[in-house]
């Protein structure tokens, strides 16, 4: 599907989608509006949908109150009235909303197309064969151009995250994840790196290798650059996912029903990368730097075990208390390497870590650790932008006591309590003092049930749009 953004009216003989307020008169076929809101046939309340199929078929839509408009409910109707085209198999439209608000703009186009999304590639029958071609979306005269641009691209990156997740992991192993984001990189202006396992070991990188070693698919660190601002080398951002693209738990195994869905363990790969997509493809005056730690947790007789002890880039040692807090133990190394050998002066680590913030915080916010306050308040401002919702959990000194380790120097388990914070603060060891945020998606970045138009069953490409948006801030462009 292809999205155009016009400025002016482009009148042809295609369906008609038009935004109509309830307490406010439509901007064309105002009389006919208004006549279906005498009839009480269509009064423009939120999320009504009116469909005339005379000599000209028009969708309208209801917007609701023309005060209370928003970015979220903006992208929810265009994700319900993509839906609505596809039913009627309706190819192309002009959707007008003559909307003067860019972040409402960029939501709309969002909504477009997250609710034209779908993941049914593996399906020989039942399959949905109809695709929509075009839509023209008719905004106010006075927006600017690269709004749209920036907004197509924000949606197409979700897009990447979420096809990134929804493969299954004999399809998306670390070498095939790795040669993805190679063909992202050309497509989109950013360069890559791949470390094999020869020169993973050779940075010191134990902690991940022992996660990495019990599968026979060989990890890849893969390494992802856009200096978008040469003249600024003080000022690298790394950005960080958990790249598990299986977790089985390892020795301490998961039960099936938890290990099913465990390709989404690199939905922070797919974040970073969905990311780093945007900021190169949109050329943000900004450098930087993400890199992936991709490896399966599995078992076999070279597999690292509870009770062992470790080493890691950063020198710490670590007492294995369970093989399923793998996670951490890949983002130490990573985050260690992107501070001390490519020079980040600010890290973002992003992670599906752990089931404990599912129980703290459900499905709806992303839980944060960070040991910096003006960083946490720019994350923040990003997340309000993206409509993506964040809660800072605290990171205090009595809760890092709970990784003290008897015999090592921390241990990879925090106990029964406070687990989402325990595991944040695991990685905070290895991050001096540099500005850091660690971002657990492990509620946000799949569902299983969708509440929204524009969800969808599986990945859901979360933080893709905070990361950009975290990135640009502090370009300073609104
Ligand atoms: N990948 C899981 C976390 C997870 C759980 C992600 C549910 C998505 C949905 C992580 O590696 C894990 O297994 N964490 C353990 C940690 C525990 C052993 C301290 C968990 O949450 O049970
Ligand atoms: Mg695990
Ligand atoms: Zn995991």
């Amino acid at each position: 599907m292809d999205i155009k953004v016009l400025q002016n009216i482009k009148e042809e003989n295609i369906p008609k989608i038009i935004g109509v307020y309830c307490d406010t008169d439509s901007e064309i076929y105002t009389e006919k509006v208004n006549v279906l809101k005498e009839k009480k046939r269509f009064n423009g309340k939120f999320g009504e949908i009116y469909h005339v199929d005379n000599e000209e078929e028009l969708f309208f839509i209801g917007l609701g109150e023309k005060e209370k408009i928003t970015s979220e409910k903006g992208r929810e109707i265009s994700a319900k009235i993509v839906k609505e085209l596809a039913k009627y198999k309706i190819e192309k439209a002009n959707y007008y909303v003559f909307c003067k608000c860019n972040k409402i703009v960029r939501a709309m186009i969002d909504g477009l197309y997250l609710g034209n999304y779908k993941f049914d590639k593996y399906k020989t029958s039942d399959k949905e064969e109809f695709i929509i071609q075009e839509i023209n979306l008719v905004i106010d005269k006075d927006l600017e151009e690269w709004i749209s641009n920036e907004g197509i691209s924000l949606a197409k990156s979700t897009i990447i995250a979420r096809n990134l997740v929804n493969e299954p992991a004999n399809v998306i192993y670390p070498e095939s994840l790795a040669n993805r984001v190679k063909e992202l990189g050309e497509e989109h202006g950013f360069e890559v790196e791949v470390l094999g396992e020869k020169e993973i070991k050779e940075l010191g990188m134990e902690s991940y290798m022992s996660v990495a070693r019990g599968s026979d698919n060989p990890p890849r660190f893969i390494i992802m650059r856009y200096m978008g601002d040469e003249d600024n080398k003080d000022d690298i951002l790394g950005l960080v996912g958990k790249g598990l693209t299986y977790d089985s738990g390892g020795y301490s195994i998961k039960p099936t029903p938890g290990m099913v869905s465990m390709k989404s363990d690199m939905g922070g790969a797919a974040a970073v990368i969905g990311a780093m997509c945007s900021i190169a493809h949109m050329k943000l005056k900004r450098n930087v730097i993400t890199v992936v730690a991709a490896c399966e947790n599995m078992i076999s007789g070279n597999a690292y075990k509870p009770g062992d002890i470790i080493n890691s880039m950063g020198g710490k040692t670590i007492e294995i208390l369970n093989t399923d807090a793998e996670g951490r133990l890949t983002l130490i190394d990573a985050v260690y390497y992107i501070i001390n050998k490519e020079k980040a002066t600010k890290v973002v680590d992003i992670a599906t870590l752990t089931g404990a913030v599912l129980v703290a915080l459900g499905t709806t916010r992303t839980a944060v650790v960070s040991n910096n306050d003006d960083f946490y308040t720019s994350l923040e401002k990003a997340s309000d932008k993206a409509d993506e919702k964040v809660w800072r959990l605290p990171g205090d000194e009595d809760y890092k006591k709970l990784i003290k380790s008897d015999i090592a120097d921390i241990k990879n388990l925090g106990g029964k309590y406070a687990g989402s914070i325990t595991a944040g603060l695991f990685i905070g060891e290895f991050v001096g003092d540099t500005p850091w945020l660690h971002m657990d998606i492990a509620g946000t970045g799949w569902t299983d049930a969708p509440k929204k138009a524009y969800d969808h069953k599986g990945g859901t490409g979360v933080a893709v749009k905070t990361l950009y948006y975290l990135a640009k801030e502090e370009e300073n462009v609104e």
